[in-house]
């Protein structure tokens, strides 16, 4: 959700799942508004960045150059083939993981103009977060967060359609299903549960972000510290400020989205002067295993260790896999099969991405900035091990390399509360995010759709009634890139109807 990989927003929930941790860097902002299709650029770039993504922090850069040459004006300009509809002043979108993207751009088709903050030092993508690694000439594309979509849901495929006739994202062709404990690969059944999709050969998942963010007003790798009710009538709006107080963007707002959770998101909303219905969903803690009914929201860590195993040691029955009750393992995926590029059939080696399970990952928790060496040398031991004995080849382990090792604090929701979002009308404060649908990036766009439907309306003078959070559920799914879907035909504005019915 981030790729923001090292930095410190993360993974794996919503844009900035992570610690909450100020780490007192310069707010750099980024202003993307009139980033037009022509300059997307999405197929080609990645090459140039051992980091997240390189394609998003291309266009980054070349945003912020923009910004610079426009002396960061803040006006925000409109494209042409958008009209907004919606006069007042603009919605600010916390979190530039998929959710907040997702609610951003579909505000943006219902003519409401959003901004979006993002703790990301590059780029947007939350857990929807590739890195590209060099090894002897040869560039390898590495998914390390989410590995692979559905879109099941009649809005999210149209989104996928665009994005399939840009290139950004294909379909996986792969033989992708799930592994025992002892190695026994079963292929998934493509009929019943639809696609697979995945991003570009040429960045990975994070095509996906990308592509999102590129016509939208990204303010990247800043901090929102409080939510300043603007003095006045209630319902005046908001204004945010970072840590140091100073104001962020544009100044007001008339509604603000909080698209990410973990203790931040927590933090955050309890600078709001009033209680609104938005504080209980955003209480969460931190378990290896979900109760079964929860007032607050119940996260993991991951594991994640990018292993580069010589070609030819033993191939695989698979490409990709979820490992089924497996003590340390819950997936593992072969990018170089995934995304081929040229050079890597010259490759000696295949880079691997391996998830470790949630206990797991609580049971080596660490901090996610600072690992220690030795928890470091036992956990990419432990999952290097563990993954060559699944190949039946426990012997490859110690020629393999580890590239990567990286902890997700917030990974993934072990429970959810199932009503896709929640709105508070009076505070004129929405949520979205992955786990009030479903964990998956499915879920994750969904969410966002729904809220932008429920605030376009609201600001359109409907007068919403406010929806608070249903109790949370544990939830039964697989941990980073479930495949599971949500209810597949429900549209987002038949969720508004439900929730608010
Ligand atoms: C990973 O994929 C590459 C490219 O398809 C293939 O050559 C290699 O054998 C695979 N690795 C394993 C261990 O199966």
């Amino acid at each position: 959700m981030a790729r923001l990989a090292a930095a410190a927003a993360v993974l794996v929930v919503g844009g900035s799942l992570a610690e909450c941790r100020f780490q007192g860097r310069p707010q750099l902002t980024v202003r993307r508004a009139g980033f037009g299709k022509s300059s997307r650029g999405l197929s080609g770039g990645g090459d140039s960045t051992g980091g997240s993504g390189g394609v998003g922090s291309a266009n980054v850069r070349q945003l912020r150059e923009k910004a610079i040459d426009s002396g960061g004006s803040s006006e925000s300009r409109t494209l042409p083939g958008s009209k907004p509809t919606y006069d007042g002043p603009p919605v600010a979108v916390v979190g530039g993981g998929l959710a907040g993207l997702a609610c951003g751009l579909a505000l943006r088709r219902l003519g409401v103009r959003a901004a979006i903050f993002d703790t990301g030092k590059r780029a947007p993508g939350g857990r929807a977060s590739s890195k590209t690694f060099k090894r002897q000439g040869c560039t390898h594309i590495v998914d390390h967060a989410a590995q692979a979509f559905t879109a099941q849901g009649p809005e999210i495929r149209a989104l996928v359609e665009e994005m399939e006739q840009e290139g950004v994202v294909q379909q996986w062709r792969g033989r992708v299903g799930s592994l025992s404990n002892t190695g026994q690969f079963t292929p998934r059944d493509e009929t019943r549960e639809g696609p697979l999709w995945i991003g570009s050969s040429s960045t990975g998942m994070a095509a996906v972000p990308t592509w999102l963010a590129a016509e939208q007003e990204v303010f990247q790798d800043v901090w929102v510290a409080k939510l300043e009710p603007v003095r006045g009538a209630p319902g005046a709006g908001w204004v945010l400020k970072t840590p140091k107080g100073k104001q962020l963007g544009e100044g007001r707002y008339s509604y603000v989205v909080m698209a990410h959770n973990g203790k931040c998101a927590d933090r955050l909303i309890n600078t709001l002067p009033e209680k609104t219905v938005a504080h209980a969903p955003l209480r969460c803690k931190f378990t290896a295993k979900a109760s079964p009914t929860s007032d607050r929201l119940e996260l993991s860590s991951l594991w994640v260790c990018i292993l580069a195993v010589p070609r030819g040691s033993s191939p695989a029955s698979f490409d990709g896999a979820f490992v089924e009750s497996h003590a340390v393992l819950s997936w593992a995926g072969n990018n170089s099969a995934k995304y081929p590029r040229p050079q890597t059939g010259q490759s000696d080696v295949d880079v691997w991405t391996l998830i470790s399970t949630a206990p797991y990952g609580s049971k080596n928790k660490c901090s996610q900035e600072f690992i220690p060496p030795e928890v470091r040398t036992k956990v990419s031991e432990e999952m290097r091990n563990a993954f060559c004995t699944l190949l039946g080849a426990p012997g490859v382990a110690d020629s393999c390399e580890v590239l990567h090792m990286q902890l997700w604090g917030a990974a993934v929701p072990l429970n959810v509360c199932q009503q896709h979002f929640v709105h508070d009308a009076e505070a004129r404060v929405g949520i979205c995010g992955d786990w009030l649908t479903a964990p998956s990036v499915e879920g994750a766009m969904f969410s966002g759709l729904a809220l932008a439907d429920a605030v376009a309306r609201e600001l359109r003078g409907e007068s919403l009634p406010s929806t608070p959070a249903q109790p949370f559920k544990s939830w039964a799914g697989k941990a980073t890139g479930d495949f599971g879907g949500i209810n597949a035909r429900l549209l987002a504005s038949a969720a508004v109807d439900s929730a608010l019915s």
